[in-house]
């Protein structure tokens, strides 16, 4: 039995993707279990840079079986549009499955998401406009249109048929725009299927017996912990369970199945969208850091909203997901700055919170409290000891352990595959 999970600790954009590249060179199987192609993962090999959505990240690595799982939201046409840059580079695809219970989005859910943000106004949640959300809320209805269908093409048109009424009702009634025409849709996927159909599998017998026979399965999380549909800012997150408990449901594995869990931390925060952000930058450091790290979304493109660590977010992350281990990533990205401050807690009218409360508006409310820590000069990005790291950088990361009372197993300082200091072998 040895599952292994990287989940994001903060807003996404941590490094997950960069962190599952270098732990797939081991794996036999790396299943995605949430999300769909709202997620943007970079992966540098050699200087390279592939940029991942619906893929699961370890797919460079054509060794391991890759599944994107029953609790993923799959866009067929994006799905196709991956597989043929992979291919078009010269890399097999062979590898690549899709569970058969992973729901489709479909191009409605795309309309209805651009529809409800610009309806939403001042209330939007700044989307990726992917139809995410839409067609997770199908799936609950249980309207939802799913993998399976598209081999039984017969239930796929008369489920398409029932709810395109339904949608097209919405579209039209709601927001005014423009229905869709059933045969029309059906053409499109009917011009696509047999693409699809041979990598469609029932994936939780493949995934189970993986474990079974000790093969090292790898769980991939794609948003993170402040993103959770429940343990989130809520309205402000993702329609799906981006922690550990969301592999059960999204990948079909028993809890006691998941033997490390890691969490990867950036070493400074940064949220894209809409939402409370307690330790954001709005002034030159905070400039500093988009730059210096590169923060624009790998999705959209939109810059990314930057500030100082805050630990109560990677708090709640550990509580949430039982995390084993952390990897702390762009560590690199903080060179530079004379001090930094880590956020240990929240004052929300008048009280001091160690841990994020449930309201919005108390986290819009709440003020950081922060521990003040002297920054170093150094170009760390080519250590590869933890010893070769400046002392107070050192200071920085013991901290984190400390605060957080879980250890740091790997310490990423550049987003090429080998950029990495290890520090307890996780494979
Ligand atoms: P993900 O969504 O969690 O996979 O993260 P993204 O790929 O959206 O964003 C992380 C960005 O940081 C990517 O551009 C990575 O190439 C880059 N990156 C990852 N680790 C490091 C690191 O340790 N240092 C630096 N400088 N960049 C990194
Ligand atoms: P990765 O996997 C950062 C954010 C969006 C928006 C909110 C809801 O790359 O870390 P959605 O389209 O999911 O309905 O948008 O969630 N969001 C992300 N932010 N990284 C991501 O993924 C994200 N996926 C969704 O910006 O605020
Ligand atoms: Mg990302």
């Amino acid at each position: 039995m040895s599952g292994y999970v990287v989940v994001g600790t903060q807003w996404g954009d941590e490094g997950k993707g960069k962190i599952v590249d270098v732990l797939s060179e081991k794996a036999d199987m790396i299943v995605r279990f949430q999300g769909g192609n709202n997620a943007g993962h970079t992966v540098v090999v050699n200087g390279e840079k592939h940029v991942l959505h619906l893929l699961p990240s370890g797919c460079l690595h054509p060794h391991a079986k890759c599944i994107i799982g029953p609790g993923v939201v799959v866009d067929p046409f994006v799905l196709l549009e991956e597989l043929a840059v992979l291919e078009s580079k010269g890399m097999s695809t062979k590898h690549i499955y899709i569970s058969d219970r992973a729901h489709l989005i479909m191009p409605y859910h795309i309309l209805l998401d651009q529809l409800q943000e610009e309806k939403a106004g001042a209330n939007k949640i700044g989307t990726t406009k992917r139809g995410i959300g839409p067609c997770y809320a199908d799936k609950y209805t249980r309207w939802g249109i799913r993998a399976h269908d598209l081999i039984h093409f017969d239930a796929f048109q008369k489920r398409l048929a029932y709810a395109l009424q339904l949608k097209n009702e919405q579209i039209v009634n709601i927001y005014h725009g423009t229905p869709f025409d059933l045969e029309e849709l059906i053409a499109r996927f009917a011009a696509i299927r047999d693409q699809l159909v041979p990598r469609i599998i029932e994936s939780v017998h493949a995934v189970n017996q993986a474990l079974d026979e000790d093969q090292l399965v790898l769980f991939e999380g794609a948003q993170a912990a402040m993103l959770d549909i429940n343990y989130g800012t809520y309205p402000f997150v993702t329609s799906s369970s981006p922690t550990s408990a969301g592999v059960c449901e999204g990948a079909g594995v028993a809890p006691q199945r998941l033997k490390h869990i890691i969490g990867v931390v950036k070493a400074y925060s940064t949220r894209v969208g809409e939402g409370p952000f307690v330790s954001e930058l709005h002034d030159e450091i905070g400039t500093y850091i988009r730059e210096q790290g590169n923060e624009y979304g790998a999705t959209t493109g939109r810059p990314r909203r930057c500030g100082w660590l805050d630990l109560n977010v990677v708090k709640h992350a550990c509580i949430l997901n039982g995390l084993t281990d952390l990897v702390i990533t762009k560590i690199d990205v903080l060179s530079g700055l004379k001090e930094l401050q880590v956020c240990v807690g929240y004052k929300v009218n008048g009280a001091v919170l160690d841990y994020i409360p449930s309201a919005v508006s108390d986290v819009e409310a709440a003020q950081p409290i922060y521990r003040t820590f002297a920054g170093w000069d150094e170009d760390i990005s080519q250590c590869k000891r933890y010893e070769d790291l400046p002392k107070q950088c050192q200071e920085y990361l013991s901290f984190i352990e400390e605060y957080t009372n879980t250890r740091i197993s790997l310490i990423s300082v550049g987003p090429d595959r080998n950029n990495n200091i290890i520090t307890h072998a996780l494979v």
